[in-house]
Order: structure tokens, then sequence, then C-alpha cells
């Protein structure tokens, strides 16, 4: 139990507050009256997306800094969503992504144990499943992942749950699907560099002919032949986090759950839910397939609705024009 919780406000500390869907989490949090610090180099996130509580600029990788923020916030949550994240990028190099993942994760753990303590929310990945078997996947499908961004956020879900066994440091860990969309009032949006996303290189291609965007494979053993993701809103699982904190503030047991819409849509239906929504169409270019893409990711969401009374809020139709409306307000239109 944290120090701070003889006060009436709740507080958190959101590691890597300042990227995409850790600075969503943050306005999720400020909107229930929770007091928010934010802890995040910089690296990817924004400083201009910390807008919910106060900045304070350091690395995963810095464990005396990470020990001094845990003392003086004394907070009753930590998020944890400071990673690398890109598939590709950790098949070029995995060292960093063991480095920043693994070993940065070790040092914040750490640091909460010595200096909270207090239970963690812990950002992980579809990733972890790998190539699979069936979908929907549900938690206890076999976790085998196929790279190295996949593998990192896995190891740390095995340190947790032996941390959770040596010291009882609860946690409750989220695998994402796809993230997507930005915040319904427009005040914060995904903003990666270089981007490799789909919706946003989608809306891109369909703004500039000279932008060159391909869809990779339409050989999967798919309905289209393309690739079947399922996406849910970055405010659904920003309202998520603070679910699972205030499971977690209840006394609820450690545990990693799935955050998806249970739809699936393909690359092509993205594409034409696009061109639908700017009421336009786009030429659309083939390329070979990407490394590392599973033909179908669909997240049985039924655990999260159980534990944690959450459901998605927001369809794909309206994914698609959060995204459109900041990608708009983005480049100045
Ligand atoms: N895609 C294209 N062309 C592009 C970019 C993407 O066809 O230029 C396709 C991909 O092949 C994939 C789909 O669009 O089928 C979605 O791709 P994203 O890169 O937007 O997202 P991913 O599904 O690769 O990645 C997401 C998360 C990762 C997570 C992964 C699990 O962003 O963090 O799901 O596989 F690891």
């Amino acid at each position: 139990m944290s120090k701070s919780q003889d006060t009436d406000t709740k507080s958190v500390l959101v590691v890597g507050g300042a990227g995409y869907v850790g600075s969503h989490a943050c306005k999720a949090f400020a909107e229930q009256d929770w007091r928010v610090t934010v802890y995040d180099n910089l690296s990817t996130g924004h400083r201009d997306a910390v807008r919910w509580g106060e900045l304070i600029t350091g690395d995963l990788a810095d464990e005396s800094a990470l020990r001094r923020v845990v003392a003086s916030n004394r907070p009753n949550v930590v998020a944890h969503f400071a990673a690398l994240t890109s598939v590709g990028d950790s098949v070029r190099d995995p060292g960093a992504y063991y480095r920043n993942n693994v070993t940065g994760t070790l040092n914040l753990l750490q640091a909460i144990r010595t200096e909270g303590p207090c239970p963690l929310i812990f950002s992980s990945t579809a990733a972890v499943y790998g190539d699979p078997e069936q979908t929907p996947i549900v938690e206890d499908h076999p976790k085998r992942p196929i790279n190295p961004y996949g593998h990192s956020k896995l190891m740390v879900e095995q340190i947790l749950a032996d941390n959770d066994a040596a010291y009882g440091l609860r946690y409750v860990a989220l695998r994402y699907f796809n993230a997507a969309g930005a915040d319904p009032d427009g005040e914060i949006g995904e903003r990666h560099d270089p981007e490799t996303h789909l919706i946003p290189l989608v809306l891109r291609a369909a703004r500039d002919p000279n932008f060159s965007f391909s869809i990779f494979g339409n050989d999967f053993a798919t309905p289209d032949g393309t690739c079947v993701r399922d996406f849910v809103h970055v405010s659904d699982l920003a309202r998520a986090h603070v679910a699972a904190a205030d499971y977690l503030l209840m006394g609820g047991a450690s545990t990693a759950m799935n955050l998806g819409s249970g739809c699936g849509a393909s690359v092509l239906e993205i594409i034409a839910g696009i061109e639908q929504a700017l009421g336009r169409s786009m030429p659309k270019h083939f390329g070979p397939r990407r490394a590392g893409d599973p033909p179908a990711l669909v997240a049985g969401a039924d655990k999260a609705k159980e534990l944690l009374g959450w459901n998605t809020m927001y369809s794909l139709p309206t994914i698609i024009a959060s995204a459109a409306a900041w990608e708009r307000k983005a480049r100045g239109g």
C-alpha cells in the first residue's frame, strides 16, 4: 500500500506519459481527478503532449532518478508506458529493445519496490501471442512472440509475475491490440517519427499523391487477402488504465488481459473506411508482405469486461474520423 493513501486524491506516476497512449491515459486519469505526474525522456514522446500533470524529464536507465521520483511523488499506482514499440526496428536492433524495455523496467521495478511500494499497470501487446493459432485470441492462448519487441514485452510479463510472487508487487498487464484514433476533443493524437502505422499513413497518402504507401501483402489467408487487425480507440485504451488502477487499489489480483474491440478489420477495409470518411478514392499499391506480420490479430476481450467493467465506446468510423481530424489539425488544416 502506498504511503500517499492517507490523502483523498489518488496519485499516478505515468512513465512514458508524453507518448501516444500514455498522454491519452494522463487525460483519462485527470478527468477522474487523479493527480498525474509524468516521467519521460522525450525520445519519442512530445513535451506539448504533457498537459495533465507535471513533467519530470528522465530516462528508464537512470535508476536513481526513478527512485527519487517515486520517493517524492509517492504514487498510489505507477502506469508504465515507456518502451520502444516498432516491430521492424526491434528486428534490426534487438539490443536497444531489450535494454530499454526489459532492463529499463527492471530499474523501474527496483525503484517502486524500494521507494513505493505500489502496484503497476504495464503496457503489453498482442505481439506476445506471435502468429496466433486461432482468433479471437484469449489470454491463455500460447505465447510465442515472433520478434524481439514481442519477446521483450513477454519477458517483462514474466518478471512482473515473479516480482509479485517474491515481493507482493501487484500488477495488471494490458495487452493492446492496434491502438488507433485520437482524442475526441482534438487535444492530443498520434505523432510517430517516422510514422509506420496504417491509419496515419493512409490518411497522409489520401491527401498527398507524392507520398508512397503500399499494402503489405494480399496473399494472406484472410477474406480479402490483406491482414486483419483489431483497431481500438486510444481513448478507450486510456480508460482501461484508470479502471485497472481502481481494480488494483481495491486489492485486485495480478493479471494480464487483452484490450481490443473483438472485431477485425482488414487493411483494405481500413482504406475503404478512410476513402468514405474523406469522400475520395485513392490508388492502391500492393507490395510484398512485411516481415513479422501475422495474418489476423483479433482480441477476445471478455476478461477486461469481467474484471474491469471495460467496454469499447468508439467504433471504427469514429476511430477513423478522430484520426483524420487530428491529421488535419497537425498539418494546420
Ligand atoms: N500496413 C500496410 N502498409 C503500411 C503499414 C502497415 O499494409 O505502410 C499493414 C500492416 O502490414 C498490418 C496493418 O497494416 O497488417 C497494421 O500495421 P501497423 O503497423 O499499423 O500495426 P501492427 O499491426 O504492425 O502493430 C501493432 C502494434 C504493435 C504490435 C503489433 C502486434 O502497433 O505494437 O500490432 O503485431 F506489436
